[in-house]
C-alpha cells in the first residue's frame, strides 16, 4: 500500500443537509413513466429518490450504481436489472456533491463514481438532484475530488496526480483500513483549491495510467433539481450548443 495510507478520509462536505431530499424525491418522479429504465444512483438523495419509487410502486426497473442502492432497491420490491440486459437507459437519477454553474460536477464523496458515470454516460437523459448546499460558483470549493484507481498503480497514480496540483490521500475506512469501491478499487481523495478547468483536469487525470474514474461529470447532466430548505424546487438546464 501506498506510503499515505494512513491518511483517514476527509471531513465530511460541510454540508448542513439544507435542502428537503425527500422532497425533491417525490418531486422527481413526475420525470418517469411506467416501464421505463431507470438508472438509480448512489447516496442520499438516489436513496430518497429509490425509497419514493418504491412508496409509489411505480413499475420501472432500474440500473443500479452501487450494491448499497441495488440492495436498496430489491428491498423495496423494484426491478433491477444488470447493465447487459439493457439496451438502453431512459433518464438517470442521481445526487451530486457540487454542482457549478454549467452544471459540471463533482461526484464520488459516496465512492460509487466509476458505475455513476457508466450508467449516466449510457443513459438518454441525466437528471441529477440536490440540496442547495451542494451548488458551487466553482468545482473543488468543498475542498476535494474524488479519484478511483487500481491498487497496483496507487504510488505511480499518486505521484502523477501530484504534478496536476491536487494533493491525493488514500480514502480510509471506519476500520482504518483503505477503503475500496464495489469494483475493488482505491478512492483517492485529492485536495484541491478549486478547479479552474474542469474538462482539462479529468482529461489529464484520465491519461495516468492506473486511474479508472474521476469524480468530474463535465457536460453529462442534463437537468439538475436544487431543493431549498422549505420544500420547494428550482431547475437548473443544461443550455445545448
Ligand atoms: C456517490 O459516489 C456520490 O457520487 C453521490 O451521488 C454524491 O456523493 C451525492 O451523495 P448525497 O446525495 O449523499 O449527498
Amino acid at each position: 500500500m501506498a506510503s499515505s495510507g494512513r491518511a483517514t478520509a476527509p471531513d465530511p462536505p460541510a454540508h448542513e443537509r439544507t435542502g428537503d431530499i425527500e422532497a425533491l424525491a417525490d418531486y422527481a418522479l413526475r420525470y418517469i413513466r411506467p416501464g421505463m429504465t431507470l438508472g438509480l444512483g448512489t447516496g442520499r438523495a438516489a436513496a430518497a429518490f429509490i425509497r419514493a419509487i418504491g412508496r409509489k410502486r411505480l413499475k420501472v426497473r432500474g440500473v443500479a450504481t452501487s450494491r448499497a442502492s441495488e440492495a436498496l432497491a430489491h428491498s423495496l420490491k423494484i426491478e433491477v436489472a444488470d447493465l447487459a440486459d439493457v439496451k438502453s437507459i431512459d433518464v438517470d437519477f442521481d445526487g451530486a456533491d457540487e454542482v457549478d454553474p454549467r452544471l459540471n460536477l463533482i461526484k464520488g464523496y459516496g465512492g460509487a463514481l466509476l458505475r455513476e458515470k457508466v450508467v449516466a454516460t449510457l443513459s438518454r437523459r441525466r437528471i441529477i438532484l440536490i440540496g442547495i448546499e451542494k451548488r458551487v460558483a466553482r468545482l473543488g470549493a468543498r475542498g476535494w475530488l474524488p479519484v478511483e484507481v487500481v491498487p497496483f498503480a496507487a504510488p505511480l497514480a499518486m505521484r502523477e496526480i501530484s504534478r496536476t496540483g491536487l494533493i491525493p490521500r488514500i480514502r480510509m475506512s471506519p476500520e482504518g483500513e483503505p477503503a475500496r469501491t464495489d469494483n475493488g478499487n482505491l478512492l483517492l481523495d485529492c485536495a484541491t483549491r478549486g478547479i479552474r478547468n474542469p474538462a482539462r483536469l479529468d482529461r489529464q487525470l484520465a491519461t495516468i495510467p492506473g486511474v479508472v474514474g474521476t469524480g468530474l461529470f463535465v457536460g453529462i447532466a442534463d437537468l439538475v433539481l436544487v431543493a431549498a430548505p422549505d420544500g420547494s424546487v428550482s431547475t437548473m438546464k443544461r443550455r445545448r450548443p
